[in-house]
């Protein structure tokens, strides 16, 4: 049985996990936010990776190592810039969260932390953002039983951590 959970703090510190994964840009070549702080806290290794990847689409994820960082890989994803809910942003989020649980397990990967995708810069409204990422996780799970045996949220701040948990205590009520 598998546990999905919230918790507070930085992403790049948490070692509870196999892979962390990045809300990055397309380019792939880091970023402020929380792709600044993964690339910082990994290393100028995890650019020379990344720069061998030639970018990734909105709603895609690719895997690299995670050097300096205390997890074995990095899993990019690239959420999507809220703009109204006009241009398929929903769809796009989930996609992150559904390809980024798809590229873990084919990588042997059970236990995965994701940060709060496309909520920072991106500017997604994070009630929505939450429920997109719970329910595409969960349903996720549901379709692959026994495939991990931990999902968790590393949230930045308090406010974000209490719209997850919530979307989370859903689930077990
Ligand atoms: N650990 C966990 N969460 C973090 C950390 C961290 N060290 N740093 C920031 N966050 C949180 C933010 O507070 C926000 O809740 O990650 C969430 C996502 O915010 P962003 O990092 O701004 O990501 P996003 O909104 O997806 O925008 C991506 O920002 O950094 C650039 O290169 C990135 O262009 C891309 C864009």
């Amino acid at each position: 049985m598998y546990l999905i959970k919230t918790i507070k703090g930085d992403i790049t510190k948490v070692t509870d996990v196999q892979a962390i994964v990045n809300a990055a840009n397309n380019s792939l070549l880091g970023g402020g936010g929380v792709d600044g702080a993964i690339h910082r806290a990994a290393g100028p290794k995890l650019l020379a990776e990344c720069r061998t990847l030639h970018g990734c689409e909105t709603g895609e994820a690719k895997i690299t190592k995670a050097y300096n960082l205390p997890c074995s890989y990095v899993i990019h994803t690239v959420g999507s810039i809220w703009n109204g809910g006009r241009d398929k942003e929903e769809e796009l989020l989930a996609n992150c969260y559904f390809n980024s649980m798809k590229l873990a397990m084919e990588n042997g990967i059970r236990t995965i932390a994701f940060p709060s995708i496309s909520t920072g810069v991106y500017a997604f409204p994070v009630e929505l953002a939450a429920k997109v990422a719970v329910g595409t996780v969960n349903r996720f799970l549901q379709d692959n039983p026994d495939s991990f045996d931990l999902v968790e949220w590393v949230l930045f701040d308090a406010h974000t951590e209490a719209v997850y948990e919530a979307e989370v205590d859903k689930i077990y009520e």
